[in-house]
C-alpha cells in the first residue's frame, strides 16, 4: 500500500530566484570537460591558479596510470618510470596510497606521447591552490558537563593529519601533558627535534624543501592545527582581548603536520604527496584548509586523494572556499569530502562609534587601547574629497588633511591593517573601516595599529551621509572590550563560498557551517607584546573545527564510516541561531542552503544522530559512472580500471547523501523519484515519523513510507521521495528549499535533511 504525503517547503516565502535576487547571472551548470592549461581562473581573495611552467617548456604534471600488475618486479616506481620519456623529464613524486600515478616535469609533447602507452589513464598540469580558540568549545557546547568532550575523552587516540603551512612545534598548544603515546598503527615521521605525544608527526612536502623541518613561516598551519587538536592553554588572549583558556576541538587527539603550502599557496603535486603519506602513516582524519576553483573530479587532486583516503576509512574535511558571496564559487565539491563553510560566533571585540548627532554604530577591533580618550574629534571621509582615496591605500591621503581626525576608509584594495598605518602616518587619530557592499554585516576584529572600528556596509553609508550633510562632522570611538553572548549568532561570513556545486550540480554543497569568523588560535609569531595567539577568519578556520569534532565522533563511534560521521554531523545540525530565528547571512537575510548546507554543527547532537545515511565506497564508483565520465576518467579517481558498462551506474540524486538536490525540467517531465536508505544507530527498537508542513505552490514532495519502524540496531530501511511540479513556466532556473525530517517517537532526535529543488 502506498501512503503518500505532501511534505511542505518550510520557507514558502523563501522562494529564491537566485539570478534575480543577487542581480548576477547564475553560474553555468554544465560540466567543464576540457581543461585549458593556459587559461587562468580568476584570482580572488584566497583562490588562485597558476601554472609552473619554465622557459624550456617543462612543467609539473600529475599523471594517473593503472596500478602495476601484481607480478611487476620493483613495484610502482619502476612502472611509473616506464611512462617517462628518456630525455629531460624528471620524476618528482611516486604516489602509492591514495593515487595510482606520479608527478613529473614534462613537456606537452611528452604527455601526448604517454597517452599512447598502455596503462595511461589521465594527466593534468600541476596548479597552485590557495590557503583558503578560547571560546568556540563553549559556543559549540562541547565543554559543558555530560558533553561530547567527556563522552569521547577529548578525542584521545585519534590521529588528525593537517595539510598546511607547517607548524611551530614549541607552541604551548602542542604540549603533550597527560597524553599517552600514539596508537601502534602510527608509522609517521617527525622532522623536528621536539615532536611529542601531541605533535606526533611533521614532514615537509614542499618541493625543494624536503630536507628542512616543516616550520610554519606563515601562521596558517599553526592556527588550523591548534583549532583541530590544540591542547588546553591557560591565559591565552589577543593583545588583552578574548582572554581565557584556549583549546582545540579535540584537545587529546594526536596531530601530524604535512607541510604542503608556503606563503604563495600549495601545489597539487605536494598536496597529493602529503595525502599519500598521511594515509600510509595511519591518520584517522585529514584536514585541508585549502582549495582551488571547481574542476571535474578526475582533474581535482584533492578530490582524487580524498577518494583514496575515504576508501581506506579516513575522513576528509575540507574548506568550502572564500570566494563568496557569489553563487557557484565552491572548492572541494566531491560527495566523499566534508565541505565546510564559515560563520560567526557569539563573541565580539566591541568598539562603538558615536557621531556628533548622537547616532551610534557598533563595530569590532582586536586592538583596544587602554588610555585612548573617547572624545569627539573631526570626522573625514577621504573618498568624498578624492575618490581614489576612498580605501586609504598607500599614497592616497597626500594633500588631504586628516591630522587629528577620525578617518573613515572603505574596505578593499589593500590589507585592512595597512590602511590603519596609512591613516596613522598621515596624522589621523583613529580609523573607521567601512565594508564594501558585498561584505554586508561581516566585520573583523583586527590587530589595528591605531584606534579603529570595523563597521558594516550599512553603517558606513549612514556615517558618510552624516558627513556629507554636516559642515563640521564629529565622531568619537569607545572601546567596550570582549562581549560574549552576542546575538544573532551564527551568521554566515560574506566570504564563505556558495553552491550550487559546479562539478556536480546534483550534490548539494557545502555540507555544513562552523565557526570561521574572528577565530582565536595559536600563532607562531608574537602578536603584540606577549601572546602567541592570533585572530583570523576564513573557511580555513571553520574546517579544523569540523575536523576536531569528527575526531571526537570517531572516538565515540570507531565503527562509523566517513560517510556515517558526515551524516551524523549534517542531520543533527542547527538551522536556527541563538535568537531562535533561521540562520542569517552577511546581509542579515535568511541564509539559503547554498550558503549553510545542512546548517551549523552541533557536536553533542551529532554524537546521537539516531539514523545515518551511510555510503559504501563502491557506491561512489556507480555514482562516478552516472556522471557520464569516461572509463579512464573514472579510473583516474578509483586507482583501478573501471568499465562503467559492467556496473550499475546511479545518478547524483540517488547517491545515499544526507541532503537532497533534484532538478525538475522538461527532460524529466517535471517528475523525479529518489531513494534513500537510513541505518539505525540509535536505540534498537525505535520508530521515526516524517515531519510535515504545508505544501508549496507548484512543487510537491511525496515521501513513502511516512514512518520507519526499526526493530534492531544497524537495521537499514528505505524510503522514496517523489518530486513533481506542474509549474513549468518559471522563466529560468529557480530554486525551492524545504526540509525532510525524521523525528523519533519520543521527539528527542530529529534527523533532518535540507532539500533543494531546481525548477526550470
Ligand atoms: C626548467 O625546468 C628544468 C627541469 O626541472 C630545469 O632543469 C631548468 O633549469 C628549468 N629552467 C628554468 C629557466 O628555470
Ligand atoms: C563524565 O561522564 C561520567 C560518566 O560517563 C560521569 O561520571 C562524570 O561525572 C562526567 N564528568 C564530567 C566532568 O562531566
Ligand atoms: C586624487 O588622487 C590621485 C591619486 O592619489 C592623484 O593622482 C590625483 O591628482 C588626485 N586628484 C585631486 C583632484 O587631487
Ligand atoms: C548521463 O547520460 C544519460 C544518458 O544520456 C543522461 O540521462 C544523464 O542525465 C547524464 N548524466 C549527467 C550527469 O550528465
Ligand atoms: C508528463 O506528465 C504529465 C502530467 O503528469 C502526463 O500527463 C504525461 O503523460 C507525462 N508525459 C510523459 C512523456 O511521460
Ligand atoms: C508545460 O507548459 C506547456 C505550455 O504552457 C503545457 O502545454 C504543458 O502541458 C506543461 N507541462 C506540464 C508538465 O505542466
Amino acid at each position: 500500500m502506498l501512503i503518500s504525503y505532501l511534505l511542505a517547503f518550510l520557507y514558502v516565502s523563501n522562494y529564491i530566484h537566485l539570478a534575480k535576487s543577487l542581480n548576477q547571472p547564475l553560474p553555468s551548470l554544465k560540466h567543464t570537460t576540457t581543461i585549458n592549461a593556459a587559461q587562468k581562473t580568476s584570482v580572488s581573495l584566497h583562490q588562485s591558479v597558476t601554472w609552473k611552467q619554465n622557459s624550456s617548456g617543462l612543467q609539473t604534471y600529475i599523471v594517473l596510470v593503472h596500478p602495476p600488475s601484481e607480478n611487476t618486479p620493483n613495484g610502482c616506481e619502476k612502472w611509473y618510470k616506464s611512462f617517462l620519456p628518456a630525455t629531460n623529464s624528471k620524476l618528482i613524486y611516486s604516489y602509492t596510497n591514495v593515487v595510482s600515478g606520479f608527478a613529473a616535469k614534462l613537456t606537452h609533447e611528452d604527455v601526448e606521447e604517454m597517452k599512447t602507452k598502455p596503462g595511461f589513464v589521465h594527466a593534468y598540469p600541476d596548479r597552485l591552490l590557495a590557503l583558503l580558540t578560547t571560546h568556540t568549545p563553549d559556543f559549540l557546547g562541547i565543554s559543558s558537563a555530560s558533553s561530547l568532550w567527556n563522552g569521547s575523552n577529548f578525542g584521545q587516540s585519534i590521529i588528525i593529519g593537517v595539510l598546511d603551512t607547517g607548524v611551530l612545534p614549541t607552541h604551548p598548544s602542542f604540549n603533550d601533558q597527560g597524553m599517552p603515546p600514539p596508537p601502534a598503527k602510527w608509522k609517521g615521521v617527525c622532522q623536528f627535534k621536539n615532536c611529542n605525544n601531541k605533535l606526533i608527526g611533521a614532514r615537509n612536502y614542499v618541493q625543494g624543501q624536503s630536507s628542512k623541518a616543516p616550520f610554519d613561516n606563515v601562521g596558517h598551519g599553526t592556527h588550523t592545527a591548534s583549532t583541530a587538536g590544540g591542547m588546553f592553554v591557560k591565559n591565552s588572549d589577543i593583545i588583552g582581548q578574548a582572554t581565557g583558556t584556549a583549546a582545540g576541538m579535540a584537545p587529546y587527539a594526536h596531530l601530524a603536520m604535512y607541510k604542503v603550502c608556503t606563503d604563495i599557496g600549495c601545489y597539487d603535486s605536494d598536496i597529493l604527496a602529503g595525502m599519500d603519506a598521511a594515509v600510509s602513516d595511519g591518520v584517522d582524519i585529514l584536514s585541508l584548509s585549502l582549495g582551488g576553483s571547481s574542476r571535474p573530479f578526475y582533474s581535482d587532486s584533492i578530490a582524487i586523494g580524498a577518494f583514496g583516503a575515504v576508501e581506506k576509512g579516513v575522513i576528509v574535511s575540507c574548506a568550502a572556499g572564500n570566494s563568496g558571496p557569489s553563487y557557484g564559487t565552491l572548492s572541494n565539491e566531491a560527495p566523499w569530502i566534508l565541505t565546510v563553510g564559515a560563520s560567526t560566533i557569539n563573541r565580539v571585540l566591541r568598539t562603538t562609534v558615536k557621531l556628533g548627532n548622537g547616532q551610534q554604530f557598533n563595530g569590532e577591533s582586536a586592538y583596544q587601547p587602554q588610555g585612548f580618550r573617547s572624545i569627539p574629534r573631526p570626522l573625514v571621509y577621504p573618498g568624498s574629497i578624492n575618490s581614489s582615496a576612498a580605501t586609504c591605500k598607500i599614497g592616497s591621503l597626500k594633500g588631504i588633511n586628516v591630522r587629528g581626525k577620525v578617518v573613515i576608509c572603505d574596505d578593499g584594495d589593500v590589507d585592512r591593517v595597512l590602511k590603519g598605518s596609512v591613516v596613522k602616518k598621515a596624522g589621523g587619530v583613529a580609523m573607521i573601516l567601512a565594508n564594501q557592499a558585498v561584505e554586508g554585516y561581516t566585520t573583523l576584529a583586527s590587530v589595528n595599529v591605531l584606534p579603529a572600528s570595523h563597521v558594516s556596509y550599512e553603517d558606513g553609508l549612514e556615517i558618510k551621509t552624516y558627513i556629507s550633510s554636516n559642515p563640521k562632522p564629529m565622531a568619537s570611538i569607545f572601546f567596550q572590550g570582549t562581549l560574549l553572548g552576542v546575538t544573532p549568532a551564527p551568521v554566515t561570513g560574506y566570504f564563505t563560498s556558495r553552491g550550487p556545486n559546479q562539478a556536480d550540480p546534483s550534490i548539494l554543497k557545502p555540507d555544513i557551517i562552523g565557526p570561521g569568523v574572528n577565530i582565536l588560535a595559536a600563532w607562531p609569531f608574537l602578536v603584540g607584546a606577549k601572546s602567541r595567539f592570533n585572530m583570523i577568519s576564513g573557511t580555513s578556520m571553520a574546517t579544523p573545527h569540523l575536523t576536531g569534532i569528527a575526531a571526537l565522533l570517531k572516538h565515540s563511534h570507531p565503527d562509523w564510516s566517513p560517510a556515517a560521521i558526515k551524516s551524523a554531523i549534517m542531520t543533527s545540525s542547527e538551522i536556527t541561531d541563538n535568537d531562535g530565528n533561521v540562520i542569517l547571512d552577511h546581509t542579515l537575510n535568511t541564509a539559503d542552503f547554498f550558503t549553510v548546507g545542512a546548517g551549523h554543527v552541533n557536536p553533542s547532537k551529532a554524537n546521537y544522530p539516531g539514523l545515518v545515511y551511510d555510503i559504501k565506497p563502491i557506491s561512489y564508483v556507480s555514482y562516478l559512472c552516472g556522471l557520464n565520465y569516461t572509463d579512464k576518467q573514472v579510473s583516474a579517481i578509483t586507482r583501478r580500471p573501471i568499465i562503467c558498462s559492467t556496473i550499475q551506474s546511479i545518478s547524483g540524486s540517488e547517491l545515499n547523501y544526507p541532503s537532497f538536490m533534484v532538478f525538475l525540467t522538461a527532460s524529466n517531465n517535471y517528475t523525479t523519484v529518489v531513494h534513500r536508505t537510513v541505518t539505525n544507530v540509535g536505540l534498537p527498537k525505535s520508530t521515526y515519523t516524517l515531519e510535515i508542513t504545508p505544501p508549496p505552490i507548484g512543487v510537491s514532495m511525496i515521501v513513502n513510507p511516512k514512518s520507519l519502524k526499526f526493530t534492531k540496531a544497524k537495521q537499514e530501511l528505505q524510503f522514496s521521495v517523489t518530486f513533481s511540479s506542474t509549474n513549468n513556466n518559471t522563466g529560468g532556473l529557480s530554486f525551492f528549499e524545504t526540509l525532510l525530517t525524521w523525528v523519533s517517537s519520543d521527539k528527542s532526535i530529529t534527523v533532518r535533511s535540507p532539500v533543494m529543488v531546481g525548477l526550470s
